[in-house]
């Protein structure tokens, strides 16, 4: 997760039962590269120890102790001047209504003062307190201020009750932290859209033709994008993945439907990277019943489908943003022959080659072997290496071309 490795992460923990997720949230970070420094208020500190923050950082957590200690007087701005983004999670609503009154009265609240840094905060409380007009009000004005706040989840509260309140899961707080970390970077106010997935093409109401793509590079390559700060919409089919935090995300299922989103997207986007199988062939007919097996094996005649590349590059001179179209090759055999031929009918920019026949590369695994074509004829091959890893590579690439 490159996108996290050397930032410099302020954690603030309050006072509420949720606290112990922070300590994962606090590992993760650090997993992924991050410096986490970690500062508990006297509450926190009833539900989870400074220890437990030092295990997982490796570095010195702090608390309101250490206000009152030898380094007092540079502790509060030094921690808030050196990091690159304050995240109070969880964040109750006591200390949730001193940051929007500008209190210091505690390490974090005199912290998060001195700090000029972007603000993120995840509110978590047991019901009604989220609601309550106090709160509403206190998050209106530090949303103002420019403060980032993470929605509560719904589900089952510490109290029994069920409400909103509860802060979100790891991965989630991870892909908020990772959009605001990114929102100025090198892709900010550029648009990407990336396709994801396997499409599936409807035979009657419960088959359907589909192939063994998992979306996996397509949702990295969303996550890469995000990361550099693009605006980016995820066209997907069915996946079992959960889309990066930030992603305006459009659900389709079949060839026809991706195309239509796919151009309906294109008319302000920058740069379109069709990371998804798109099927090449349908069913002719959709039964509208289910085939029964006593009808016999079924015929079953089948119609090509649109390619959407091919029609997004004759429409290229009507979209007059889109600077960059890319595409892969899922090739079997002759893989850079074959590249370099869709590079070509399809007017690509770039196209990445992946040979499906190893078993370390192309569906469905992790990790993934591309060469990279480009339309000025220079190509790069990249060394076997995670998903993530060639997607961080691609957008690198696309924001190249991009200018
Ligand atoms: N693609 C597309 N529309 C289709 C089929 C594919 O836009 N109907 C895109 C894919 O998303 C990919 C690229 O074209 O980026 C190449 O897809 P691939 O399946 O490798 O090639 P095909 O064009 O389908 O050709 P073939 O099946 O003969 O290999």
């Amino acid at each position: 997760m490159s996108a996290l490795s050397n930032k410099r992460i302020l954690l603030g923990v309050t006072g509420s039962i949720a606290a112990y997720k922070a300590a994962d949230l606090a590992s993760k970070l650090t997993q992924a590269g991050a410096q986490v420094d970690v500062v508990l208020t006297e509450s926190a500190q009833k539900f989870i120890t400074p220890l437990t923050f030092q295990s997982v950082t490796g570095r010195r957590a702090y608390t309101d102790a250490d206000l009152w200690g030898d380094e007092a007087h540079v502790l509060h701005v030094g921690l808030g001047h050196a990091a690159d983004l304050l995240v109070i999670a969880p964040c109750t609503a006591n200390t949730l209504a001193k940051l929007a009154h500008g209190q210091a009265d505690s390490l974090l609240t005199v912290t998060a003062l001195a700090s000029n840094c972007p603000l993120l905060l995840a509110p978590a409380m047991d019901g009604g307190m989220y609601d309550h007009a106090a709160t509403q009000e206190n998050l209106d004005t530090l949303k103002k201020r420019g403060a980032y706040i993470i929605e509560p989840a719904e589900g089952h509260l510490a109290s029994g009750l069920t409400g909103k309140g509860r802060l979100p899961e790891t991965p989630e707080l991870i892909g908020h932290i990772r959009l605001l970390l990114g929102r100025d970077g090198w892709l900010a106010k550029r648009k990407v859209i990336v396709t994801a997935g396997g499409t599936q093409e409807p035979l009657d109401p419960v088959r359907v033709l589909t192939n063994k793509s998992s979306g996996k590079q397509g949702y990295a390559l969303a996550q890469a994008a995000l990361d550099a700060g693009a605006e980016v919409t995820l066209i997907t089919t069915p996946t079992s993945l959960t889309p990066p935090v930030g992603a305006n995300v459009v659900n389709v299922q079949t060839a026809k439907q991706m195309l239509d989103a796919v151009l309906n997207e294109s008319a302000d986007a920058d740069a379109l990277i069709m990371a998804a199988a798109v099927a090449d062939f349908r069913p002719k007919t959709l039964a509208k019943d289910k085939i029964k097996k006593e009808g016999g094996v079924p015929q079953v005649e089948l119609e090509g489908t649109e390619d959407i590349l091919k029609t997004v590059s004759s429409r290229r001179s009507d979209l007059k943003r889109l600077r960059v179209v890319a595409g892969f090759a899922a090739e079997s055999q002759h893989l850079l022959e074959n590249a370099s031929n869709k590079l070509e009918s399809k007017s690509l920019d770039m196209i990445a080659a992946n040979d499906i026949s190893a078993s370390d590369a192309g569906f469905s695994v992790e990790t993934n072997r591309v060469t990279l074509l480009f339309a000025d004829g220079s190509r790069e091959s990249l060394s076997l290496m995670s998903k993530t890893e060639v997607a961080e590579i691609m957008i690198e690439r696309i924001g190249k071309l991009l200018g």
